[in-house]
């Protein structure tokens, strides 16, 4: 036990249990100091003025972006490490065929070896949590320990973090201890690099059973923000499959039509692939009367409820407070509200810094004649032509407060949460899958889930991309065995008396010369619009191999110049492209092990005979 470091607990914690998990992190990582994170705006100025006097932060120009800064990070340490991230749970069986695995005894050996003094001559912060709602039934607290000032900032952004959670959490109140360095402990006197973090050595750990995740070497966003996909989806999916919940990589959105009815929809793409945008979608002038309001653009957490009807439905909230937003292409007619949300009071992490204190990233409009790149280094419009350096990371994000975004929904804190009508599934598919499709019920939604996927390269004229899989967008988040994740999904369907409908869509059909052959972003809303109207019955569609898709007729076309041809370009479906599809599916089950449900390589063998009878 190390005796020079005092934990500092404050009165207001009385959690036994928590201080003394606390004193034996700091007696193995051996900070210079301990400091708990209150999350009050003094403590989060003050880290702000830290991180810009330790050149970590930039502040920006308060009249263009009050209250605002930006980092650059290490080039090492720009994203998640996919590779670096492990489910070790006590059967590799468990962790399943989509995760890395290790024995957790010897990753405890590693981490135990790389985690000894690991914080020396830094200070330890004690960052408790609440994802979701502080006191709703679906929400869960955490506590991070971290040695990174920027990691307590942007946690203050991205969930409900501070005092405030000690009520819920009590004396002896169940939390997820999440443990996280940098990797870069300090000698006296050395001064850090700008971005302090471990440019050789990461792990991101998950020990399911115990519900515990330890993150060594990185700073950057979903590696060392554990609340989110550490804890929100990893572990977090284990504690939905055990309670009858689910925990999901999907934004969740309101739609209000004409009449002022309201419905909820989650949606569940892959990384980059538009839940941010979809999230907050304005819908065109000319779709009169309908609205789209945002609850969550990442994470939803699910859990049924019965309603006062009878009825059990399924009910979502988001558990994070705050998005942390792809940067490039977000501009005030891709993102209206999200450009809105980061007008100020927003964290910058690798997008380009002007000559007049603000920020540029590649797709947010005209580009300056001078800036600084996320690297530190001049870049003018010239250099990037000759050298095809970019302004920004395409990876560089931003951190900003939920309640700022414009149309943030009315009951985006409820602690109920919202009950869903329809859950969409869609991956980056240059061919094949058509622009929308209801599946003809809950397994077979499933089962399209469960096949989700993004072709790796665009497709030229008559020749087909690679498809990864990304089932539900969970691959890297499921905590895991993803044949036991599809069971549960299958399971869920029956738990509810109203299952949300299930649909797949694709915003990302190419044409011949290979652009987008669908306006995306605003005009999404057409499509949500027939959504909702088969959720209402109120609309009609034609029976396919594949399932329930929109006559042109069906869809509301109002103020915009899309033609018949064009439309039956993006909801073509092909036979050849299915048949071939449908011996991927056959691969990528074949690789998910004994445990595949029967259920789904059946409905996958029935759609072969439906498309080589079609
Ligand atoms: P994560 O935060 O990584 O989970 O990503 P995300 O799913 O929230 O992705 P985001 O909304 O940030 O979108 C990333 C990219 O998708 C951007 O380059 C957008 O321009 C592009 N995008 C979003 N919606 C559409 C669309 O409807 N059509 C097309 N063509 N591109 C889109
Ligand atoms: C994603 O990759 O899906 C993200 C970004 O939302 S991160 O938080 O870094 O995981
Ligand atoms: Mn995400």
């Amino acid at each position: 036990m190390n005796q020079t470091v005092s934990i500092n607990a404050p009165d207001y914690v009385k959690h036994e249990g928590l201080k003394q998990w606390v004193a034996q992190i700091a007696a193995l990582t051996e900070p210079a100091s301990v400091v708990w994170a209150d999350g009050s705006q003094e403590e989060y100025d003050r880290l702000c003025n830290e991180l810009v006097e330790a050149g970590t932060f930039i502040r920006l120009n308060p009249q263009k972006r009050k209250n605002s800064y930006l980092a650059f990070s290490d080039p090492s340490d720009v994203a998640r490490v996919e590779d670096r991230t492990y489910i070790c749970s006590e059967k590799q069986e468990d962790a399943g065929p989509t995760n890395n695995w290790e024995d957790p005894k010897k990753m405890r050996e590693i981490l135990g070896g790389l985690f000894k003094g690991c914080m020396k001559g830094r200070t330890m912060y004690v960052i408790p949590f609440s994802m979701g709602p502080i006191g709703s039934p679906i929400a869960q607290i955490g506590v991070e320990i971290s040695d990174s000032a920027y990691v307590v900032v942007n946690m203050r952004i991205m969930t409900r973090m501070g005092k405030a959670v000690f009520p819920v959490l009590g004396t002896d109140g169940a939390f997820v201890p999440c443990v996280h360095t940098i990797g870069a402990p300090k000698e006296p006197g050395q001064k850090d690099p700008r971005w302090p973090c471990n440019p050789t050595t990461k792990y991101i750990v998950h020990y399911p059973e115990t519900r515990e995740i330890w993150s060594y070497g990185s700073g950057y966003g979903g590696n060392a923000l554990l609340g989110k996909k550490c804890l929100a989806l990893r572990i977090a999916s284990n504690m939905a499959r055990d309670d009858g919940w689910m925990a999901e990589h999907m934004l969740i959105l309101g739609v209000e039509s004409p009449a002022g009815e309201k419905r909820y929809v989650a949606a569940a793409f892959p990384s980059a692939c538009g839940k941010t945008n979809f999230a907050m979608l304005v819908p065109p002038a000319s779709l009169s009367g309908w609205k789209v309001t945002t609850i969550g653009d990442d994470i939803a957490w699910i859990k049924p409820r019965k309603d006062k009807d009878g009825v059990t439905r399924l009910y979502a909230i988001n558990p994070e407070a705050g998005f942390f937003g792809v940067a490039p292409g977000t501009n005030e007619k891709t993102n209206f509200n999200a450009m809105a949300s980061l007008s100020e009071n927003t964290i910058f992490t690798n997008v380009a810094l002007t000559d007049d204190g603000d920020v540029w990233w590649e797709g947010m409009g005209p580009p300056p004649a001078h800036a600084i790149d996320w690297q530190g280094n001049d870049w003018t419009p010239e250099i990037a032509k000759e050298k095809g350096t970019k302004a920004a990371h395409p990876n560089s994000r931003f951190t900003a407060p939920a309640a700022q975004c414009p149309c943030i929904d009315e009951n985006w804190e409820s602690t109920e949460g919202v009950p869903i009508s329809a859950f969409l599934f869609g991956g980056r598919r240059a061919s094949t899958v058509p622009l929308v499709c209801q599946t003809r019920d809950w397994d077979y939604g499933v089962y399209a889930a469960a096949t989700l996927g993004s072709e790796t390269t665009a497709a030229a004229f008559g020749q087909q991309g690679v498809v990864r899989r990304d089932p539900f967008a969970m691959l890297p988040f499921c905590g895991y065995n993803m044949a036991d994740y599809y069971s549960h999904w299958l399971k869920m369907g029956k738990a509810v008396d109203k299952p949300p409908l299930i649909f797949m869509v694709n915003w990302f059909r190419m044409n011949e010369k290979g652009e987008f052959a669908w306006p995306g972003f605003g005009d999404n809303a057409r499509v949500l619009k027939w959504i909702i109207d088969r959720c209402e019955g109120r609309v009609s569609a034609r029976e396919t191999t594949l399932g329930w898709m929109p006559n042109y007729e069906d869809m509301d076309w109002s103020g915009a110049n899309f033609s018949k041809d064009e439309f039956a370009g993006v909801t073509s479906l092909d036979k050849q492209a299915w048949v071939s599809e449908l011996e991927g599916v056959k691969d990528w089950f074949g690789k998910m092990g004994g445990k595949l449900p029967a259920k789904l390589s059946a409905i996958r063998d029935e759609l072969e005979q439906r498309f080589q009878a079609a």
